[in-house]
């Protein structure tokens, strides 16, 4: 039956997804019968903000064929997970869920399971879930999310598993549904892939070369956004600051920015991440003078040991990193830098640990994500002499964790009795009294309001720091924008 369907299916996208959309749309209707209620999926999302742009997507798929979504796991029709790989404790929670999914397929026959994202471009994850999993009904990686309509069309019609890889991108869809999470704002793929392999990283094995998208492309989308009232964009990339490489025009990061700024109806632009070795002078003298762009920086530092940073292969020594940082917060005054940071690379020392210790304390991180070495299959780190020893590396991260926390409270603390800008996010979810909102520097502030605030942007008077976050109160009812 869907080698019939398939003669039928144009080759041009997006009119290809669109002709699978309604045919898998026509078989889940067939399977499940009129009478009942619409059947509902549930998308399990791990990893970073490209994942969690690329689910609300395949949402605008799946809602499009006709799921609706599930408030809970359990009582949905099609669960898809959205899978990450950077580190491996993300893969063995994974690999946990699927487990307690074989569960609900017990009290739910109709269930189907599907599974994508980076950790499905990895051959030896494959080869787990066809031995171990095989109740799994679909995969497919992060070169192809565009045609899930497609490969559940022919679930649906031949009633067996799918299993869809590719090693590359051939084309990136992008004019399909979207199911955006929050009506105000919204992450927007810039450049998909990264070309930098870190020694640690398995990136660029799973998402593929750097590539950027034409400007023209982003500019449009984000003009779509602005006019469904969207006013904070989060432009999206694993290094952002080599934007524009591979476009018809010569255009820099800093220039895609300068354009951006100048959509009418968005008010606050974010971007991530940002790789210390390519962030130029321009791009800070933009950030500077924007009235938009958020005073955020996240400037991954991943260790403070210049010996460490060389066998990393960042392109970038201790010194440089931290003059980087200082330069920054001398232009930008107010601006919040935040960081990742791995402890337990192979052959760290404690000496190496004090670098970074050192560096957070002279930078004074206002954020830090800090990691334990992972060893990722398939990287250079993986095979290198002198794999740390995992008590070692806990005592090392422990003292990290430690500076990073006091040294962040502190940066927080100095904005208490301050009035500012904040994008209402949601209710608070512990006092339905409360609303949570963003500071341009991406601190939580808590304040008296309710649902009517959401998307709005209040000055707050920033009353009491509760370590990492503020409670406040709103400074005039007329203050909104
Ligand atoms: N082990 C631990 N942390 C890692 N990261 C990337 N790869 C690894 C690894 N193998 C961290 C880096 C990166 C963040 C997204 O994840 O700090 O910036
Ligand atoms: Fe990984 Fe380095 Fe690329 Fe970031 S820049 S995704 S850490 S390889």
């Amino acid at each position: 039956m869907f080698d019939e369907i398939l003669k039928n299916a144009p080759d041009t996208e997006p009119a290809r997804q669109e002709f699978f959309i309604g045919e898998a749309s026509k078989l889940l209707l067939q399977q499940t019968g009129t009478g009942k209620d619409h059947p509902s999926c549930y998308i399990a999302t791990f990893g970073c903000q490209m994942n969690f742009r690329d689910s609300e997507k395949l949402l605008g798929i799946l809602n499009a064929i006709g799921f609706k979504s599930a408030e809970r796991e359990e009582d949905a029709d099609l669960i898809l997970m959205n899978t990450c790989t950077v580190r491996d404790n993300a893969n063995q929670r994974i690999f946990g869920r699927l487990g307690v999914l074989k569960g609900y397929k017990k009290t739910n026959p109709a269930l189907r399971i599907a599974m994508c994202g980076c950790m499905m471009q990895e051959p030896s994850v494959i080869e787990k879930i066809r031995k171990s999993y095989p109740y799994v009904d679909l995969i497919f990686g992060t070169h192809n999310i565009y045609r899930l309509a497609e490969y559940l069309t022919q679930v649906l019609a031949e009633g067996k598993p799918v299993i869809a890889i590719e090693d590359r991108a051939t084309q990136v869809v992008e004019d399909l549904p979207v199911i955006r999470k929050y009506p105000y704002k919204s992450g927007v793929n810039i450049m998909y892939g990264c070309d930098n392999f870190c020694r640690y990283c398995i990136v660029p094995y799973v998402r593929g070369r750097e590539h950027s998208r034409e400007p023209e492309e982003i500019l449009e989308e984000i003009r779509k956004l602005a006019s469904d009232g969207v006013r904070e964009v989060m432009l999206l990339g694993q290094n952002v600051n080599s934007y524009g490489k591979n476009c018809r025009e010569e255009i820099s990061f800093s220039e895609l920015l300068h354009r951006v700024e100048a959509i009418d109806g968005i008010d606050r632009i974010r971007f991530m991440t940002s790789h210390p070795k390519d962030l130029s002078d321009e791009l800070i003298a933009v950030m500077r003078d924007s009235k938009k762009i958020c005073r955020h920086l996240h400037l991954p530092l991943q260790s403070g040991s210049s010996r460490i940073l060389k066998l990393m292969n960042r392109h970038y020594d201790k010194e440089q990193y931290i003059d980087l940082a200082l330069k920054i917060r001398e232009s930008i005054p107010d601006i919040s830098i935040s960081t990742d940071i791995i402890i337990g690379f192979p052959t760290e020392t404690k000496e190496d640990v004090d670098e970074t210790l050192d560096v957070i304390r002279r930078v004074r991180f206002d954020n830090a994500f800090t990691f334990l070495y992972s060893k990722r299959t398939g990287t250079p780190a993986a095979s290198m002499e002198g794999q740390v020893d995992a008590a070692f590396a806990g005592e090392q991260f422990d003292r990290v964790l430690q500076l990073v926390q006091e040294t962040a409270k502190e940066q927080a603390e100095k904005w208490t009795g301050r009035e500012t800008e904040v994008l209402v996010e949601e209710i608070n979810e512990q006092d339905p009294h409360l609303v949570t909102g963003r500071m341009s520097n991406n601190l939580l502030v808590h304040f008296p309001g309710d649902k009517s605030d959401i998307g709005k942007i209040l000055n707050v008077a920033l009353t009491e720091c509760r370590g990492f976050y503020f409670i406040g109160e709103r400074v005039t009812k007329g203050g909104t924008k």
